[in-house]
């Protein structure tokens, strides 16, 4: 089975095509992404708008410099998979409609894909993983606990209850007049910083949930960076390594509770895999906090390589053969949504009151 994927629910315009043989094996035949930093650094942060024509400008291109690596013609498809939320709406209407039109034009099934399944199947994409397995993903719109219990079948754990953990490194980046986006520099930034010097909060620690909070840790940092005046290169890097240290330290803690839940849940499991998935799982201090608590709570550690972590199309086509093998095809009516719980039919997270769009 081969499908053609596309993403452009945020700020990378994206296209893949992957095969799925018939013992469920992936291989990924061309993943190309254009990222748009560039044109959106200037303003602190992605400018929907700009996105949308972005993506315009560059899809058509790219869908066919992924089928003219993978060899094939649009006849040789099995489906034609897109995300079709949660994201910005403009970018999500340019890569569906991109889609709807190429599995019309060849008579070809069309896959409308939630842009979280594809972070959560990444992994079989990957390795032969079976349900049920723990699903942290963190990135610049995301932080959640899921359980993954099959396709389609998604159990929220926890998530934020205010900012996204990659959306907090970002403002931090900010607050210390380090670029966009910033997760990649408060990182390079910390290691040569001391962690010890700020005591910032460790939001939630010691909660009997799986939720996590950022907003006030982010409020900690700007007040520490405000009562330092002008900031030294040092200051910097202090209060970069402060902020990741009470991050990880909060990651520990939240896993401790997330891998709890997950063992109440699926006894039967003996070594439940753990998935880290979302653009943050590429810092090197939080993977030495994921492998800590993996070894601690008995998890089989899976982080994919970075460039399938971060947003890109191959999880989008993936995700599409795992729902085209069990006959959930979309029809050409199907709309793009801005926002799309993954666990749809679930009931909201206990004691997380009313979750914003970042859960
Ligand atoms: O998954 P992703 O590429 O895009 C979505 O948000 O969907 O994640 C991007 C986020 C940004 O907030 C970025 O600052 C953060 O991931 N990030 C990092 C690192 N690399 C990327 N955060 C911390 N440490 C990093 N090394
Ligand atoms: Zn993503």
């Amino acid at each position: 089975m081969h499908i053609l994927g596309i993403e452009t629910s945020c700020d990378e315009t994206a296209a893949a095509v992957v095969r799925r043989d018939a013992a469920g094996r992936g291989e990924i035949l061309s993943n190309v992404v254009l990222s748009q930093t560039q044109d959106h650094a200037p303003y602190g942060g992605v400018v929907p708008e700009i996105a949308a024509r972005a993506h315009i400008d560059h899809l058509d291109r790219l869908v066919a410099q992924a089928m003219k690596q993978a060899g094939l013609s649009f006849a040789e498809l099995d489906g034609v998979a897109a995300t079709a939320g949660p994201g910005l709406l403009g970018g999500l209407l340019v890569g569906l409609t991109t889609a709807k039109a190429i599995a019309l034009g060849h008579g070809k099934p069309l896959l409308a894909v939630n842009h979280l399944e594809g972070h959560a199947l990444t992994a079989r994409l990957l390795g032969q993983v079976e349900f049920p397995y723990l699903l942290l993903l963190i990135s610049g719109g995301h932080t959640q606990f899921q359980i993954v219990a099959g396709v389609g079948r998604y159990h929220r754990l926890g998530s934020t209850i205010d900012d996204a953990l990659g959306e907090a490194f970002d403002k931090v980046a900010k607050l210390v007049g380090l670029g966009y986006p910033g997760g990649p520099q408060v990182e390079a930034f910390a290691r040569r910083g001391n962690p010890q010097r700020f005591a910032f909060p460790r939001p939630l620690k010691g909660r009997k949930d799986c939720n996590f909070s950022f907003s006030g840790l982010k409020t900690a940092v700007r007040e520490a960076v405000k009562g330092l005046g002008v900031l030294s290169e040092q200051d910097v890097a202090d209060v970069c390594a402060s902020f990741e240290a009470a991050v990880a330290d909060t990651m520990a803690d939240r896993l401790a509770m997330a891998a709890q839940a997950f063992r109440a849940a699926h006894p039967d499991v003996a070594r439940p895999p753990l998935i880290v998935a979302g653009g943050v799982a590429a810092n090197q201090k939080l993977k030495a906090v994921f492998e800590d608590a993996a070894a601690r709570h008995g998890l089989a550690l899976i982080v994919p390589p970075a460039r399938l972590c971060t947003d890109n199309a191959a999880m989008i086509a993936w995700a599409g053969a795992e729902r085209l093998i069990l006959g959930l095809t979309d029809d050409l009516g199907v709309a793009a949504r801005a926002r799309w719980p993954l666990d749809q039919a679930q009931a909201p997270v206990y004691g997380a009151g009313k979750l914003g769009a970042k859960a």
